[in-house]
C-alpha cells in the first residue's frame, strides 16, 4: 500500500506508518503543491495525508475518487468537500482534542498582548523609541474580572475560558448551537443569544469551525454591535471575520482591539494595516505549533491512515455517514 504526505511532517507519523510496511512519499519540494502537482501524485498513492491548505474539493475527489483514505492533519476541514468525499465513499480523518490546548494557549497569548499593546511596544524598543518613563503611556487594559464571549465552545473554546476563568476570574459567556453543560458546571458559563455575546464581551474569542454560516460573520455590522472597549480574537480560519471591515472598526475606535492567529488571505502581506495597529498582534497561523501538538498530530493522522487502509472504521472520522451505508 502507498501513502503520499503533501508536507513534511514530524517524524512520529511518517515511522508509523512505514512500520506498517506501507511505502510512504514526502513532497520534498519547500512550497505547497499546486491543485494539479497533488492530483498527479495522489493518483499513483493508495491513501493522502494532507494538511489545511491543500484544496480537496469537488475536481480533486473526483480525479482521484480511489483513495482508500485521506488524512487531514489538523482538526478544522473546510478546504474539503465533505459531502462529495461522503457521496464517493471516501473516509476522512482528522486530529481533534490533541491541538486545543496550544491552540487555546495561542488565544490567551493573544488577548493578553492586545491588552498590553505588547508586539507594538516591543517594535518601538528596536526601533530606539525606548526614552523616558512617561506616567500616561503605553496604557493597555486589565482583564480581570472582566466578561470572556466565546464563539463557539468546543473543545479548543473551553481550554480558552478555562485558561481565562483560572487567571483572571472572567465571567464565561458562550453563543454556540448547542448548550455546553460542562462549561456551565464547570466555569459558570453562561448560554446567550448572538447579540448578547456581541453586545457582553469585553474580549470576544472565535473557536466556531468555518463553513457557510460563519463564514465572514464578524462583519461591518457586527462589529458596530460590540463594546468599543472589547478585544476581538480569533484563532479559529480567517474567513470568519472580514478582514476590511475590521481593519476600519480598528481605525475608526469602533472596537478597542484585535488578537490574530489566522488572517484573510494567508499568509499577511507584509504591508496589512493590522500590523502596524497599536492594540493588535498578530501570529502567522501557529495554533497547533508545538512540538507536542504536531507529534501528536502526526501519530493520529498516520493512524487514521492506517485503520483507512486495512477497511475499518477510522479513529477520528469527519464523515462516519459512510459506514452506515
Ligand atoms: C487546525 O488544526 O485546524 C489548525 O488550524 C491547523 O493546525
Amino acid at each position: 500500500m502507498k501513502v503520499f504526505i503533501s508536507r513534511d511532517i514530524p517524524a512520529q507519523g511518517i515511522d508509523l506508518l512505514r512500520a506498517e510496511g506501507f511505502e510512504v512519499t514526502i513532497w520534498q519540494i519547500d512550497r505547497p503543491m499546486t491543485q494539479p502537482e497533488l492530483i498527479e501524485n495522489a493518483k499513483q498513492h493508495d491513501a493522502l495525508l494532507c494538511v489545511f491548505s491543500d484544496k480537496i474539493d469537488k475536481v480533486f475527489l473526483n480525479e482521484c475518487k480511489h483513495l482508500k483514505v485521506i488524512a487531514q492533519l489538523a482538526v478544522g476541514y473546510d478546504n474539503i468537500d465533505i459531502a462529495e468525499a461522503t457521496r464517493l465513499r471516501i473516509p476522512i480523518g482528522n486530529t481533534p482534542d490533541v491541538l486545543s490546548e496550544s491552540t487555546a494557549d495561542v488565544a490567551f497569548l493573544l488577548m493578553l498582548a492586545a491588552a498590553r499593546k505588547a508586539f507594538h511596544l516591543h517594535k518601538t524598543i528596536a526601533r530606539g523609541e525606548w526614552t523616558f518613563f512617561r506616567p500616561k503611556a503605553n496604557l493597555g487594559i486589565e482583564l480581570k474580572s472582566k466578561t470572556l464571549g466565546i464563539f463557539g465552545l468546543g473543545r479548543i473554546g473551553m481550554e480558552m475560558a478555562k485558561r481565562c476563568k483560572g487567571a483572571y476570574q472572567m465571567n464565561i459567556i458562550y453563543c454556540n448551537r448547542s448548550r455546553n453543560t460542562a462549561a456551565e458546571d464547570l466555569l459558570q458559563a453562561k448560554k446567550v443569544e448572538f447579540d448578547e455575546l456581541l453586545a457582553q464581551s469585553d474580549v470576544l474569542s472565535v473557536h466556531c469551525s468555518l463553513n457557510e454560516t460563519t463564514n465572514g460573520i464578524f462583519n461591518k455590522t457586527v462589529f458596530q454591535k460590540m463594546k468599543r472597549s472589547v478585544i476581538f480574537i480569533n484563532t479559529a480560519r480567517g474567513s470568519i471575520h472580514n478582514e476590511k471591515d475590521l481593519i476600519d472598526a480598528l481605525n475608526e475606535r469602533v472596537i478597542w482591539g484585535a488578537g490574530l492567529d489566522v488572517t484573510n488571505p494567508e499568509p499577511m502581506r507584509p504591508n496589512n494595516p493590522l500590523l502596524s495597529m497599536e492594540n493588535v498582534a498578530v501570529l502567522p497561523h501557529i495554533g497547533s505549533a508545538t512540538i507536542e501538538a504536531r507529534s501528536a498530530m502526526a501519530r493520529l493522522s498516520a493512524e487514521n491512515i492506517i485503520k483507512g487502509l486495512r477497511g475499518v472504521r477510522l479513529p477520528n472520522i469527519v464523515n462516519p455517514e459512510i459506514y452506515n451505508r
